[in-house]
């Protein structure tokens, strides 16, 4: 039986902390889910740490969709929320109704998770009446990069303060089950994740939030572009993998790899024998 939204709201009333991730394929989404993480994102950050784009924009429905597909395979327990790529919920409510729709009849995730606050209201409120869960993702919202100039703090100002707390209210308003906040200052986050009902899960948003999302390439050393300040490593894999993949390099060079337990024995008599044949 996987974790619900109703879970994870329940959480937020008895002073849970939830840990959320992100994976993006089969393997990781198990090995995430064995680590205790009971919600994983199939976050549109695959574009930059899976594709190799260099921002979320290019990413399409399609490529969400194989990902979120791969990640549901890999898990039972955990609430996955597939990321609605830029454009797709923009357009139209119909539209927006379409694509999640995907994400759930076709991805198999459980919920979804779209850019914007009192901009994206109305969508989220149709999305829910339907039976989608959403949850909003206000603050450094990478979809708006272009508009927000580059990889900023967000509500800094008294306005762009104020602007955030509406739109997190707006939010929770149109039945969204839970709000991301990316690069909020953190007595900002704690003054939101104070107002609202539902929990707050926080990304360079402070310990204030109810939640914490990662990328888990961030956080195990995998993309090694740029390290955002929010992100902790705690681990290097780059290093390790570049390690281990070296030393095969130079065992199949040398020869030392494979040797006869990496391979298959066959009767010595039928090979003699092909070998009188040809
Ligand atoms: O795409 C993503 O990984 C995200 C998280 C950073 C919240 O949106």
């Amino acid at each position: 039986m996987r974790i619900t939204v109703n879970d994870i709201k329940e959480m937020k009333q008895k002073g849970q902390k939830i840990p959320m991730l992100t994976a993006y394929d089969y393997s990781f989404a198990k090995l995430v889910e064995e680590a205790g993480i009971p919600l994983i994102l199939v976050g549109d950050s695959l574009g930059m740490v899976m594709l190799g784009y260099t921002s979320t924009i290019p990413v399409t429905m399609d490529e969400m969709i194989h990902h979120t597909k791969a990640v549901v395979r890999g898990t039972q327990r955990a609430l996955v929320i597939g990321d609605m790529p830029f454009m797709t919920y923009h357009t139209s409510v119909a539209e927006a109704m379409r694509n999640a729709g995907r994400f759930i009849q076709e991805g198999g995730a459980q919920a979804v998770k779209l850019e914007g606050g009192e901009m994206v209201a109305e969508t989220v409120h149709r999305l829910v009446s339907v039976g989608i869960p959403v949850q909003g993702h206000i603050g450094l919202t990478p979809q708006s990069i272009n508009q927000l100039g580059g990889f900023k703090v967000q509500g800094k100002t008294p306005e762009a303060a104020l602007r955030l707390l509406k739109d997190a209210q707006a939010l929770e308003e149109a039945g969204a089950f839970s709000v991301v906040l990316e690069s909020v200052p953190y007595a900002l986050s704690a003054l939101i994740t104070k107002r609202l009902s539902i929990p707050t899960i926080g990304i360079g948003a402070g310990a204030g939030c109810n939640g914490q999302v990662q990328v888990v390439s961030d956080l195990l050393g995998l993309y090694t572009e740029f390290v955002p300040k929010h992100a902790k490593q705690y681990t290097k894999l780059s290093e390790i993998i570049k390690k281990a993949v070296g030393e095969y390099v130079g065992e199949v060079q040398s020869g030392a790899f494979p040797t006869e337990q990496h391979s298959y024995k066959i009767d010595p008599a039928l090979i003699a024998d092909l070998e009188k044949i040809v």
